[in-house]
C-alpha cells in the first residue's frame, strides 16, 4: 500500500459517514481499505487520484466499493473546507469534484479522449462537450454526484463501482445509437477496469445538460399542493392540473420502451418465475413489517394469479427504477434519466430483461407517493386524515395514473391496464418493497404504501366479486 492509500484509509471512515451518497449510513463499518489508487494528475498542484475504497461491515455483509476523486494541495481555501477528507504529510486531501481546476481537467480529458494509468476518457462520436468552463456540483440529494458545465454538459461520477458496464451508460449508448430524443444524449464516459482479472468498470458518464428543466417529482408535488389548497375544486379545475403532463410522460416512457426493444431486442420470461421472485420478496417483507400481515393473503393471491398466466411474458431491457424523480420536463418535452436500475440490486439482476409493465407500475406508484406525501405534509401527526383532503389526494393520484396509462397506450398501441393481472402484481411488488423501506427509514411514511396495498387488493376483490371480465393477457409487447 502506498503512503497515500494508507493515510486515506485512516481518514475515509469519518469522511464517508458524512456523505449523502454513502449508502450504508448508520451501519457499523469494520474497515475501509483503498483497493485501487490511480494517479491521474501528477505534474503539479492540484494532484489528482482516482480512488476505489472497499468498505467492510461488522455484520459481515458484502463489501461495498466507493469511488472518490481525491485532490491534494499543500494549501486549500475555505471553498474546499467542507469536502476535506484529511490532512497528512503536508497535504490537504479533499473531494476533488468541488475543485474547478479538476472539473475543468476532467471534461477536457473526456472531450479530447485520453488514457491515463489505464483509465479511459472516451467522447462519443460527434458529441459536443462543454469547453472552457469549470463544473459546478449539483445540489440535489443524489446517490451519485453530478457536476454541471455551463448549459452544455453534466458529468455524473458513479459512487458505487461494481465490475461490469454500468447500465446507465450501456442503455444511454444504445438509445443514442437509435437517435432517441427521450433521454439526455450521452456525450462521453470515464471507464476502466477493476479487480485482479481486470473486469470492465464505469467510473463516470457525461450527458447533454437539459437547461431550464424541472424535475417531474417537484412538478407533481406542486400540482398536488395546488389542488389541496383549492379544496373546493376538482383536479381538472385547478391551474396546476398535471394530467396533460402525465399523459405526455406516458407517451415518452412508451417510446423509450420501444426504442430499447428496437436497440437491444426482446425475449420471453416465464410468469411462474416472475411470480416466485415476488412471493419470496413478500415472505421476507412480512417478517419485517407486521402491518403487512392483514394484506398478505390478498397480495399472495395476486402473485399466484401471475403464476397462473399461461402465456410467456414479453421481456426486454427496461429502466428498472422508474419514478417521477427520474424524469425531467424540459421546455420541449419529457426526458427519462438515470438508467442505473434499482441501486441495491446486483448487476446481473439489473441488466436482466423484464416486463415493461414493471416500469409502468413504478410510475403509477410514484403518482400515489406524490399525492399522499403532500397529504402527510399538510397533516403531520397521528390525526385521522381530513376526509376532503384525502379524497382530493386520491382523486389526483387516480386521475394522473389514468392519464399516464392513456398516454402510454396512445404511443404504444397497447394499454398497460389491459394487462391487469401483471400490472397490479408489479404495483403490489413495488408497494411491498416500499413498505419495508419506509418502515426501516421513515416509519411515518409507511402508511402510504400500506394504503395503496389495501386499495389495490380491494379493487381486485371487487372485480372478482362482480365478475368483471379482466383481460389476463400476459404483457405489453
Ligand atoms: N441531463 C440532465 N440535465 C439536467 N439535469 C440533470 C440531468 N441529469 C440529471 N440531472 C439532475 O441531477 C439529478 C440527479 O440525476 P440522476 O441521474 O438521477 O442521478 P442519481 O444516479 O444520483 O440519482 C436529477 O434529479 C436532475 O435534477
Ligand atoms: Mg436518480
Amino acid at each position: 500500500m502506498t503512503g497515500l492509500a494508507a493515510a486515506l484509509a485512516a481518514h475515509l471512515p469519518g469522511f464517508l459517514a458524512r456523505q449523502r451518497w454513502f449508502a450504508a449510513k448508520g451501519r457499523p463499518v469494520r474497515s475501509v481499505a483503498v483497493a485501487t489508487e490511480i494517479p491521474l494528475c501528477t505534474g503539479g498542484e492540484p494532484y489528482l487520484d482516482l480512488v476505489l475504497a472497499d468498505v467492510e461491515f461488522d455484520d459481515g455483509s458484502p463489501v461495498q466499493t466507493y469511488q472518490l476523486l481525491v485532490g491534494r494541495r499543500s494549501e486549500t481555501g475555505d471553498e474546499l473546507e467542507h469536502v476535506v477528507i484529511g490532512r497528512f504529510d503536508g497535504w490537504t486531501a479533499y473531494d476533488a469534484l468541488w475543485d474547478p481546476a479538476v472539473t475543468t481537467w476532467l471534461i477536457d480529458a473526456v472531450r479530447t479522449g485520453v488514457e491515463v494509468g489505464g483509465v479511459q476518457f472516451v467522447p462519443e462520436p460527434d458529441a459536443e462537450l462543454a469547453e472552457g468552463v469549470p463544473g459546478r456540483v449539483v445540489g440535489a440529494e443524489q446517490s451519485n454526484t453530478s457536476v454541471v458545465y455551463g448549459d452544455r454538459s453534466i458529468l455524473k461520477l458513479f459512487r458505487r463501482v461494481v465490475p461490469g458496464l454500468n447500465p446507465d451508460l450501456e442503455l444511454h449508448r444504445a438509445l443514442r445509437a437509435v437517435g432517441s430524443t427521450q433521454v439526455a444524449s450521452v456525450q462521453g464516459a470515464i471507464e476502466g477496469t477493476v479487480g485482479a482479472d481486470g473486469q470492465t468498470a464505469t467510473f463516470a458518464m457525461v450527458q447533454n445538460f437539459a437547461a431550464n428543466s424541472a424535475e417531474g417529482w417537484a412538478m407533481a408535488l406542486t400540482s398536488v399542493r395546488d389542488l389541496l389548497a383549492e379544496a373546493d375544486l376538482h383536479a381538472d379545475e385547478v391551474g396546476g392540473d398535471f394530467a396533460s403532463e402525465a399523459y405526455r410522460l406516458g407517451e415518452t416512457v412508451a417510446v423509450v420502451h420501444s426504442e430499447l426493444a428496437g436497440a437491444l431486442g426482446t425475449v420471453e420470461r416465464d410468469p411462474g418465475e416472475i411470480a416466485d421472485a415476488m412471493l419470496v420478496r413478500l415472505g421476507v417483507a412480512a417478517t419485517e413489517v407486521p402491518a403487512l400481515a392483514e394484506h398478505a393473503d390478498a397480495v399472495r393471491a395476486a402473485f399466484d394469479a401471475v403464476a397462473g398466466l399461461d402465456a410467456p411474458i414479453p421481456a426486454q431491457r427496461v429502466h428498472g427504477d422508474l419514478h417521477l424523480g427520474q424524469t425531467l420536463r424540459t421546455p420541449y418535452g419529457w426526458l427519462v434519466i438515470d438508467f442505473e436500475g434499482e441501486p441495491s440490486a446486483p448487476l446481473a439482476e439489473r441488466v436482466r430483461p423484464d416486463s415493461t409493465l414493471r416500469d409502468v407500475a413504478g410510475m403509477l406508484r410514484s403518482f400515489d407517493y406524490a399525492a399522499f406525501h403532500q397529504l402527510l405534509a399538510w397533516q403531520p401527526g397521528p390525526n385521522e386524515p381530513d376526509a376532503q383532503l384525502s379524497w382530493h389526494a386520491h382523486q389526483w393520484a387516480a386521475r394522473n395514473r389514468d392519464a399516464f396509462c392513456d398516454g402510454y397506450a396512445a404511443a404504444s398501441g397497447d394499454d398497460p391496464r389491459a394487462h391487469a393481472v401483471m400490472l397490479r402484481a408489479f404495483e403490489l411488488d413495488k408497494a411491498v418493497y416500499e413498505a419495508v423501506y419506509e418502515t426501516r427509514s421513515r416509519p411515518t411514511w409507511a402508511p402510504i404504501p400500506l394504503a395503496s396495498i389495501a386499495r389495490i387488493t380491494t379493487e381486485i376483490a371487487r372485480e372478482i366479486d362482480t365478475e368483471i371480465d379482466i383481460d389476463t393477457d400476459a404483457g405489453v409487447s
